[in-house]
């Protein structure tokens, strides 16, 4: 059969084990014409883009990967998306917050840079803290609120869901669950949309088994850190950034859990904030509300002031 033919052109911004993963990830897919990876450091995108472009004849894809180091945007003009994650990852110990002087400094650059040279472009952003990092960007880039988004509830939600499919001993397929809220302390798993093979998690697992899990879904990323004890997950995280954009390249319309701009929804306003929202070529095309527990509506809530001061203050940083 005769495959779509590639378009697009998505830039991922540092090439560090998130970004390089989430290249090649893109890569993989083949539906994008080219996909480009930039770092400050010389020579690195270069040789990853090699490596990768060499894996095409034993994988069978066509989609060119341009490696460009030095911190140059030569070569990214125009792109459809671009992917952020530039910054320092958390070391054992830290949390995503004690990044955020370091990381604001960078990502700001890296905006500024993107508004530049790909105007048009739909911006995912995956630095940490990332509804920090990703108010900061659509601050820096001037870009509207739709066209700037960040990666978390993808991930956070494949956490809880491969929790509960490993406490179950079942496929992970059979298990639907959703993370609202923030990537952080205030992260939001929502049991009350929790599945398993279409059976309300209530049904199938006892509350403090619940709880346990939604704990460990909260502290899912410190869990792989205390493990690897350099650098921070990449393999999840990257699956979660690629998939959305290529929702956004195709234009998909897919629901997904993202960290958008909230107007409104749930009678929270004027924030970045976990939720589901549908994804297109234009970015989030809409945030969608749904049915939850008080419980957890309280607790988005809770997320969004916790999250609302700190967006704040990123802007004088
Ligand atoms: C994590 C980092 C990437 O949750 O935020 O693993």
């Amino acid at each position: 059969m005769a495959k779509q033919p590639r378009n697009g052109k998505v830039t991922v911004v540092g090439a560090g084990f998130y970004g390089s993963t989430t290249a090649l990830r893109l890569a993989e897919y083949d539906v994008f014409e080219t996909v480009v990876l930039t770092d400050i450091v010389e020579g690195k995108p270069e040789g990853l883009a090699l490596d990768m472009n060499q894996s095409r004849p034993i994988e069978g894809f066509e989609t060119e990967v341009v490696g460009i180091g030095g911190g140059s945007y030569e070569g990214t003009e125009g792109s459809d998306v671009v992917v952020v994650t530039a910054g320092l990852p958390r070391k054992p110990g830290m949390s995503r917050m004690d990044l955020i002087e370091t990381n604001a400094g960078i990502v700001r650059q890296v905006a500024e840079n993107i508004a530049r040279t790909s105007p048009d472009a739909v911006v995912i952003v995956v630095s940490n803290p990332l509804d920090e990092m990703t108010a900061l960007a659509q601050l820096a880039s001037g870009f509207p609120k739709q066209r700037v988004m960040g990666q978390a509830g993808m991930l956070d939600t494949a956490r809880f869901t491969d929790n509960v499919a490993e406490e179950l001993g079942v496929p992970v397929s059979s298990v639907r669950t959703l993370t609202l809220g923030s990537h952080g302390d205030t992260m939001v798993p929502v049991p009350s949309r929790c599945t398993v093979d279409g059976k309300p998690l209530s049904e199938v697992m006892a509350p403090d088994r619940v709880e346990h899990l939604v704990q460990r879904t909260r502290n899912g990323g410190a869990e792989v850190v205390a493990l690897l004890k350099t650098g921070s997950a990449y393999y999840a995280p990257s699956a979660a950034a690629a998939r959305m954009a290529r929702a956004v390249m195709e234009d998909s319309g897919t629901v997904m859990p993202v960290c958008a701009w909230v107007d409104g929804e749930y009678g929270i306003s004027g924030v970045y904030l976990g939720v589901e929202a549908e994804i297109g070529r234009e970015g989030v095309r809409r945030v969608v509300e749904s049915d939850l527990a008080e419980s957890e509506v309280a607790g988005l809530r809770e997320a969004a002031e916790a999250v609302r001061a700190k967006q704040a203050d990123v802007a004088d940083l």
